[in-house]
């Protein structure tokens, strides 16, 4: 299930070919479903991967789908978890993950007052979203206030405020790839000069990490915390160990793929047909 198809989705329509894997595109612009009859004649796949860039499209075909009874990768469950910041924040918490400490806040008093309590820098971030886009350092009250106001002519969402301790760590973060109960491949993330946030989307330098018991056993527990499946699990360095400040549900790994060598999209088919219902 696709709604464009990166050089991911190409990687891993390679890899099915190379698998003999009888793999079916669905382009999500052309779907007219019937989501209240079973009988519309569409013919469904055994499972699927969601390969959906956009979060909102891809939790509403992952119901459809679901309700079909079909496996998909991930789940509504882990996607509806992970697709939302705060909801994936508080499902880590109270798996005793180790995490940064955030807030919510829905006014800019009230974020200020968080603020008080978190101490500065801190970071904003809009609860859905990716590629560290609208992620906010707030340096002081008068910064914060300057980030805070245009939030309250966006969209509603903009104004969940959520607002997290800004981590010490070195200038890179990590991404830990799990595939049900294993970690199959990391990467460092180094920042690029200019900018602290680590994305690769932003420039980001991927360097192969090989995977430690540590970080595959922090790894693993986050994915079981949001449900279970295919993740990208974003964890930070600190004095006292890692923490893990987000956990991805539909993965880029081309990256990962060329600086690892780790065959991630032949992982994700085999673990997709490993769902399948027998
Ligand atoms: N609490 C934090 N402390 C320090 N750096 C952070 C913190 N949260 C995020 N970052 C940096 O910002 C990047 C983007 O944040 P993230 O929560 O992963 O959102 P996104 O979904 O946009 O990737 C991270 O990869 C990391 O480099
Ligand atoms: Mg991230």
């Amino acid at each position: 299930m696709y709604d464009q198809l990166r050089p991911d989705e190409r990687l891993i329509i390679d890899a099915a070919k190379r698998e003999g894997i009888d793999l079916a595109l669905y382009d999500t612009d052309q779907l007219a479903w019937d989501v209240t009859s079973t009988h519309d004649g569409i013919e469904l796949a055994d499972a699927f991967l969601q390969r959906c860039m956009s979060y909102f499209r891809s939790i509403h075909v992952t119901a459809a789908l679901e309700a079909r009874g079909k496996p998909v990768i991930n789940s509504f469950k882990a996607s509806s978890t992970c697709g939302n910041k705060l909801i994936a924040s508080i499902a880590l918490s109270r798996a005793k993950i180790p995490t940064p400490r955030t807030f919510v806040a829905f006014t800019q008093e009230a974020s200020l007052k968080a603020l008080q309590q978190l101490g500065y820098p801190a970071v904003l971030k809009p609860v859905v979203g990716s590629w560290g886009r609208l992620v906010a350092q707030l340096k002081d009250p008068e910064s914060a206030t300057a980030i805070l106001e245009p939030r309250e002519y966006m969209h509603p969402i903009q104004q969940v405020y959520y607002i997290q301790e800004k981590i010490k760590r070195p200038e890179r973060d990590i991404r830990c790839y799990v595939v049900g109960d294993q970690a199959v491949a990391a990467i460092y993330r180094n920042a690029p000069p200019g900018e602290w946030r680590t994305n690769t989307a932003r420039g980001g330098v991927a360097e192969n990490l090989p995977v430690t018991p540590e970080l595959e056993e922090l790894s693993v527990r986050a994915a079981e915390a949001v449900g279970g499946g295919a993740f990208g699990v974003d964890l930070m360095e600190t004095e006292s160990g890692f923490v893990v400040h987000e956990v991805n549900h539909t993965t880029e790994f081309k990256n990962t793929v060329r600086v690892t060598g780790v065959d991630i999209p032949g992982m994700l088919l085999q673990y997709a047909i490993s769902q399948v219902k027998a």
